[in-house]
């Protein structure tokens, strides 16, 4: 079996090659093709980080094992650890963290376990990068959650919660706040959780989620949340169990997986030989695991958490009074204690049934359609228009425009209600939202839109707008604070 590798900038080579040699060692039946991904290629003038033969490769391959990378900052460049992920659909983020024999913590020190997993979406959520500055003091950030989209990556996690043996996976969210975007997750989650019913599942807002895993983090199993609240709940997670040297992240897809470390490149220690390699090899492992190569998994494992439970240990963490081993040192640890097993916690070394054939080389893009509504109407408009007025003096221009069509309904600022009633007490920016509703909630057209659009146009700068659609009569937006 052959996988891509990419060693990555920083410490990743280091890293990589003390993970390469463990592998090598432990007598692990795969082939590497090294491939060109990094700030390196960016420098070398490929704007997306990673050369066509690079790209070839890994969508040959399927599978890429990569070190961290450095994006080029102040260039105008999209991070390639981001690009990676959306363009090969890695829909779902796995890290597992895990109280490690040998890694003090606060919980390890209370006799607290932890044994959490976090799958992020990967996708979608503010990571689209779709932003615009609306008017000079006002940026729109757009984030999109799509049914299709969430329901792949939560049935990922729960077919990851079934494969645990876990017995509870919960949901975190904001769909208080975020009535319609992580409310549509929610829905999603609780579609899904229909399918297992063995499986104890549940929801909890995400800020009590980050209070109660800095509490009681024995109390979580598996999480599933969207792309920014999971990244920021799974590097939350990982200063439980001791730090980002020991966070793993798989991003997993249909037809392309990318297995990589949570940390970075580490400027700060690169090309010292000082890099702690735990949380590469951890990943490496699950990468083993992925493709059926579970005994070679077992056994390294093993000798990692046994090296752990000895106190050996890099720099960045451990017993300071026990001298540190550089990285060369710490990896050889792990190959001389092939065979042993920690005292606490050792895993089953299952024979190896290796699997994942080559990735079916697609055609074409897939298209993700879940259902489509069969009645759909427009019933009116949201305009948003820079204006350094009062809402007073904007709805009087407003009502002249809204014709025989439209009525003038309400006018928001950054989301709270300023007209037809209000508080003088809200502070006000120079963009404003009017919304326009049909009168008599009758149907309207695209072409209706347009010519207010048009006519509104005489008085404001228009800086974008939405349809307000109705779905079978219920109203597929949010209304304004106050309204
Ligand atoms: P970082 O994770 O590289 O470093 C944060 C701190 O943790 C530093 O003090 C570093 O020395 C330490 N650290 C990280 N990994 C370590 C290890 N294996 N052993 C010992 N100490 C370790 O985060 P930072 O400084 O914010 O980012 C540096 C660069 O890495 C940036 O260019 C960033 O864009 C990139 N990055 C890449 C990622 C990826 O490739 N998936 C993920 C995160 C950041």
């Amino acid at each position: 079996m052959k996988i891509a590798v990419a060693k990555g900038d920083g410490i990743g080579p280091e890293i990589m090659d003390a993970v390469l040699k463990i592998f090598d060692a432990a007598q692990v039946p795969l082939e590497y093709e090294f491939v060109e991904m990094g700030k390196w290629v960016f420098d070398k003038g490929f704007n997306n980080g990673m050369t066509p033969a690079a790209k070839e490769s890994i969508e040959t391959l399927g599978l890429l094992f990569k070190g961290p990378m450095e994006t080029p900052k102040g260039k105008g460049v999209k991070s390639i650890n981001v690009t990676a992920r959306k363009t090969w659909n890695t829909y779902a983020n796995n890290r597992a963290f895990l109280s490690l024999h040998g890694v003090d913590t606060v919980f390890s020190k209370a006799g607290i376990p932890i044994d959490i997993t976090v799958v992020r979406e990967n996708i979608e959520d503010t990571y689209g990068g779709i932003e615009h500055m609306l008017t000079h003091d006002v940026a729109l950030s757009r984030r999109f959650i799509t049914r299709p989209g969430s329901l792949q990556v939560i049935r990922y996690a729960f077919e990851a919660a079934r494969q645990k043996k876990a017995k509870r996976i919960t949901c975190g969210h904001k769909a208080n706040i975020m009535k319609l975007t992580d409310g549509l997750f929610l829905e999603c989650f609780y579609e899904v959780a229909k399918e297992y019913p063995e499986l104890k599942a549940d929801d909890i807002i995400v800020d009590d989620l980050c209070m109660k895993l800095v509490t009681r983090p024995d109390l979580f199993d598996v999480l599933v949340l969207t792309n920014l609240q999971g990244d920021i709940v799974s590097d939350l997670c990982a200063g439980l169990v001791g730090g980002l040297g020991f966070a793993p992240s798989a991003n997993i897809g249909d037809h392309i997986s990318i297995f990589e470390a949570v940390h970075g490149t580490a400027p700060d220690i690169a090309g010292k030989n000082i890099a702690n390699p735990t949380a590469l090899l951890l990943s490496g492992i699950a990468m083993l695991r992925h493709v059926g190569l579970t005994e070679n998994a077992g056994v390294i494992e093993n000798a990692l958490l046994f090296t752990l439970e000895s106190g050996k240990h890099t720099g960045d963490f451990g017993d300071k009074s026990i001298p540190s081993l550089n990285t060369t040192e710490f990896s050889q640890a792990i190959i001389t204690n092939f065979g042993k097993s920690p005292a606490i916690g050792a895993r089953p070394v299952i024979p190896n049934k290796p699997g994942t054939p080559a990735p079916l080389k697609l055609q074409q893009n897939s298209m993700m359609v879940t259902s489509e509504s069969a009645n759909e109407t427009i019933t009116g408009v949201d305009m948003f228009i820079e204006s350094d007025e009062q809402a007073n003096a904007i709805a009087h221009k407003c009502q002249r425009h809204a014709g025989v069509k439209f009525k003038l309904v309400n006018i928001s600022n950054r989301g709270t209600q300023v007209w037809p009633t209000g508080s003088v007490y809200t502070n006000l920016v120079n963009q404003y939202n009017v919304r326009f509703e049909s009168i008599d909630d009758s149907e309207l057209n695209q072409q209706d839109v347009i010519g207010l659009y048009v006519s509104l146009s005489g008085n404001f700068k228009i800086c974008s707008l939405e349809l307000l659609n109705s779905w079978d009569g219920k109203k597929s937006y949010s209304q304004a604070q106050g309204q």
